[in-house]
């Protein structure tokens, strides 16, 4: 798969985010070990605290689609180079990673930039 393809669906879902309050969009679009693609906005609330990222909302598409293990994630802002995820997101990535790990992967002006969990999440939890 394309790093440059699952960055391009990150662009166009960040066009959907609903972003009344803080007007910064995020895209995310994730690949599985099943090879394949599902893309999430963010989306907030008038109650803050109720916000959804764009990262976590594209994981739970595809595990409502019964995929369990992704290989990569493009992550989108067009307000910020490098829109890394936050840190709830973070452990959540490392919750679903696959056995060979996750390629996080961001964009910085014209060049995708490329993130591993281990260094983003030092010593993720596990039960
Ligand atoms: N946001 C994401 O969608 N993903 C992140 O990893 C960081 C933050 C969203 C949440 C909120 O709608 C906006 O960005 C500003 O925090």
């Amino acid at each position: 798969m394309d790093y440059n393809f699952l960055m391009e669906k990150a662009i166009e879902v960040s066009k959907n985010a609903y972003i009344p309050y803080s007007k910064f969009p995020v895209g995310a679009c994730v690949l599985t070990e099943n090879d394949k693609i599902y893309t999430g906005c963010n989306f907030e609330n008038a109650s803050f605290g109720l916000t959804i990222c764009a990262e976590r909302n594209a994981i739970g598409s595809a595990i409502a689609d019964g995929e369990k293990k992704i290989k990569a994630i493009a992550i989108y802002s067009p307000n910020m180079d490098n829109c890394y995820p936050c840190g709830a997101c973070r452990q959540v990535l490392h919750e679903f990673k696959s056995d060979n790990g996750i390629d996080i992967i961001l964009k910085n002006k014209n060049e995708l930039t490329f993130h591993k969990i281990e260094n983003l999440l030092p010593e993720g939890f596990n039960l």
